[in-house]
């Protein structure tokens, strides 16, 4: 398979990497960079549990070549809490909106992602934005209290 060279900035780090040319965005985050909190599960597009946001925009890393990443922007999980928990973060874990874990790093970037497109969103905005993101244990209410609280928060704060 051929490969091809990719510069692109992972959570602010430029990064040079030689790719095969159908390697996708999630297997060169956590199997060449170790950045494992972008989670794997169903590699078709359906669950959002590997959700990244290239140029500031969510985008399922399962369906993205590693190539169309070249000379971009990625932010993972791990990019969002260099001086500790990030807001939407702290809210997830004052509300209990995390169980088992496995679909939270995707659904905090989305969160993050509409709460940046509309500070102040309606429940039904916030089930409407993240109806992409499976979440099997919570039930979903508690995610939802979550970012309706930072909304607030973050409102209250201005
Ligand atoms: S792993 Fe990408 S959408 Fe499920
Ligand atoms: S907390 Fe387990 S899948 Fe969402």
């Amino acid at each position: 398979m051929k490969k091809a060279e990719i510069e692109f900035t992972v959570n602010g780090k430029k990064r040079t990497l030689f790719v095969k040319t159908n390697e996708l965005l999630i297997n060169v985050l956590r199997n060449d960079l170790n950045l494992t909190g972008t989670k794997y599960a169903c590699g078709i597009g359906e669950c959002g549990a590997c959700t990244v946001l290239l140029e500031g925009r969510p985008v399922l890393s399962c369906l993205t070549l590693a190539v169309d990443v070249n000379g971009k922007n990625i932010t993972t999980i791990e990019g969002i809490s260099k001086d500790g928990f990030d807001p939407v973060q702290k809210s997830f874990l004052k509300n209990a909106a995390v169980q088992c874990g496995f679909c939270t790093p995707g659904m905090i970037l989305m969160a993050k992602s509409l709460l940046k497109e509309n500070p102040n969103p309606t429940e039904d905005e916030i089930r409407d934005y993240l109806r992409g993101n499976i979440c099997r244990c919570t039930g979903y209410t508690q995610i939802i209290k979550a970012v309706k609280e930072c909304a607030n928060n973050h409102n209250q704060d201005k």
